[in-house]
Parts: C-alpha cells; structure tokens; sequence
C-alpha cells in the first residue's frame, strides 16, 4: 500500500536518492527543503516541495498545514552541514550552529512529527548520524558532538514512544560520496587517505545510506527501534 513519507532536508544528496527509491515504488513523497531548485527533477517525478528552513518552528508547521489529517507514515531528517576544525580554532557560533543545524532541527522534527504520528499511534522515525560519533576523528569535535547527541536522542525517543506504536532508529554513514564531503574528497590524495580509514577501503555511494534508511522504512521488523545502523565499511567497529 502506497505510504505517506515525508523527507525533511530532501534536498540532501542522500535524501533525494531516498525520494527517487520511494517514489518508483510507488509512495507519496513530500520534500521539505530550503532551495527548491535542487528537487525540480524530484518535484517533475510527483513529489510534493515544501520550501523552508529546518530551524525554523513556524516554517515546519507548514508540513502539518500541509498533510492536515492525513497521517505521516514515514519520516526522514538529512539535515546536516559539516565543520572541521579544532576547538581552538572554532570560533563558538560556528560550533553552535553545527548544533543548530544538526541536532536541534533532528528535536523539531522529533517533535512536531513525532507528536502528529502519536495521535496516528504509528509512525517510523529515521535520522541521519555519521560515523563520527563513534569514532575518534581529528578535527570533527563539533559534528561529533552534534551526531552523538543525535544518537542519544534517538535511544531515548525509542524508549519514550516505544509502546505508543513509534519506531525510532539513526543511520550512521561513514564518508559517503555527497556534495557535504567534497571538501574531505577535494584532491586524490585526501579521498585515498580518506579510503585508507575504512576497513573495507570503499567509500560510500549515497545509495549505500538511502538504501539502509528505505529498508528501516518499509522492510524493517516492527521490533526493530532504538538501534543505530552503522554503514561505514566497518570503521565503528572494526580494525581491518
Ligand atoms: N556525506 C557524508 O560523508 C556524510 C557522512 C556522515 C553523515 N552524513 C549525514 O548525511 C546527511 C545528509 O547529508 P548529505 O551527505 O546528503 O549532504 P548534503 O547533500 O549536503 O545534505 C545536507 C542537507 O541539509 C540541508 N540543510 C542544511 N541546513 C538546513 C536547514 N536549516 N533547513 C533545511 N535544510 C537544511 C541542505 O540543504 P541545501 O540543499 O539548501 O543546502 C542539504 O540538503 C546529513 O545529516 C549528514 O550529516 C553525511
């Protein structure tokens, strides 16, 4: 049956694979993202584009003014930016808006789609972290402070609605070939020794993420919640 999915930061290199997935399987998808220009192509194929920023709580009000009675079934938060440098070199309100960007849009939607899929008494949630959380990397103090706090919150939400029919569970990419890792990819050199921290030594396609975040969509169990899946090549969890 044909599922209502709403993709918050659908502009996101990522989230637009995870649109182009549910939309040619037949899904009603709806984008909510700050350029619209990005998801033309998107728009073209049958989404629906909501134009706002995600830090902004009277601009994602506009979602549920959108979808008034009719429920979310899934959604998707891949609003993210990225800021590498060490602490005595970041300037505070670069540190702060890394949290802005990262976490506290992840605890809008959280909460305002959260709040509407409680009302449905089902709903799955499914947030973006990264590899840095768990994961000791030079220089990425402010994304991992930003991503672990994610992934604390995704736990905690899991338990908090855990019999009220919401699913709660975090994908953690590692580097994955995206427009926000050029700047980590920018020459060979770098990309190989970006390569050279992954067991595997493959780097990810953004279809690598989507594809995980579709399955916890539409595939996954009902018993599976609370849980961060981990698609970096290993580098959470193994040597190599
Ligand atoms: N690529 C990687 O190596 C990697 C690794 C680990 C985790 N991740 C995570 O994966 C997720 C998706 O990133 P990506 O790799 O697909 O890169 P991306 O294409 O740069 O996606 C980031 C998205 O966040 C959106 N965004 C930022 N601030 C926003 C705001 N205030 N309101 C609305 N949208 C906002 C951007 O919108 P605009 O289009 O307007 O700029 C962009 O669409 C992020 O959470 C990122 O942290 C990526």
């Amino acid at each position: 049956m044909a599922q209502h999915v709403l993709i918050v930061g659908g502009s996101s290199d990522i989230g637009k694979e995870v649109a182009r997935e549910a939309i040619a399987i037949g899904h009603h998808v709806v984008l909510f993202v700050r350029d619209d220009t990005r998801v033309q192509d998107l728009a073209q194929a049958g989404a629906t584009v909501i134009v706002g920023d995600a830090k902004s709580l009277e601009d994602m009000n506009k979602i549920l003014d959108y979808y008034g009675t009719t429920p979310i079934d899934a959604v998707v938060h891949c609003v993210g930016s990225i800021v590498l440098r060490p602490p005595h070199a970041m300037k505070l309100p670069d540190f702060v808006e890394v949290l802005e960007t990262n976490l506290v849009t992840a605890f809008i939607t959280l909460s305002l789609i959260g709040k509407k899929m409680l009302k449905a008494g089902t709903g799955r949630m499914i947030f973006v972290s990264s590899v840095a959380a768990s994961y000791g990397l030079t220089n990425h103090e402010a994304i991992s402070a930003a991503k672990g706090g994610l992934e604390a919150m995704v736990r905690s939400a899991a338990s908090t609605y855990a019999q009220r029919g919401l699913r709660v569970n975090a994908v953690a990419p590692g580097l994955t070939k995206t427009r926000l890792s050029e700047s980590i990819r920018r020459s060979p050199a770098m990309e190989e020794a970006a390569t050279q921290l992954v067991p595997i030594r493959i780097i990810n396609e953004a279809s690598d993420v989507s594809k995980t975040i579709s399955w916890l969509m539409f595939d996954a169990p009902d018993t599976m919640t609370g849980q961060i899946l981990h698609v970096d090549g290993g580098m959470s969890k193994i040597r190599g």
